[in-house]
């Protein structure tokens, strides 16, 4: 991993340094090191920042969307629901209102580990993404509905 290599390599100069002969008398010693030490630590933590805005990947949103949420629309009165068949706001504000199915749940709630677990046996999307964190595949979905609105970069149908 980056992150212990890097202090590892830290730790390593320092050694360096430690075993020079003209290095600082034990009395400056701690000053000394820790002004080596600062700006390798700060490196060795400035790359291990992990990164804070999950993208998401509408490709697996387009998997995801395709195999859950539709088998699930076509087996239903509704039908099928086309990405296409609203605008990248619609699906934005639909997103962020979070309410499915007129209100009586959420989209979130068909995103989630458990639901994913609850038909996994028999849906090879949900077994592939079991582990993926809600939150992650909930961008995912977000994301190809962008990109598959009516106005969107690829306008999709559901399958
Ligand atoms: C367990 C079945 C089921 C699953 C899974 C499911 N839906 Fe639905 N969905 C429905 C039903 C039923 C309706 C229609 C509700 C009505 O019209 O009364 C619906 C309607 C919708 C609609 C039309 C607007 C609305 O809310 O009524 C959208 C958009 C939608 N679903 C998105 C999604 C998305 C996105 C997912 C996947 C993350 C998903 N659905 C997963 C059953 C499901």
């Amino acid at each position: 991993m980056v992150e212990t290599n890097n202090v590892q390599d830290a730790q390593r100069l320092l050694d360096f340094y430690a075993a020079k002969s003209d290095f600082p008398k034990p009395d400056e010693d701690k000053t000394m090191k820790f002004a080596i030490a600062l700006p390798l630590i700060a490196a060795a933590t400035l790359s291990s920042v992990p990164v804070l805005a999950y993208e998401g990947d509408w490709k697996r949103g387009r998997i995801y969307y395709r195999s859950v949420c539709t088998s699930c629309h076509v087996a239903l009165p509704i039908g099928q629901v086309n990405p296409s068949g609203k605008t990248k706001a619609e699906w934005a504000a639909y997103m962020k209102a979070d309410k499915h199915a007129k209100g009586k749940d959420t989209v979130k709630q068909y995103v989630s580990k458990d639901y994913r677990a609850s038909i996994k046996a028999g849906n090879k999307a949900a077994e592939k993404f079991a582990d993926v964190a809600d939150a992650e595949l909930l961008q995912d979905v977000t994301i190809f509905l962008q990109r598959g609105a009516k106005d969107g970069e690829a306008p999709a149908s559901c399958n």
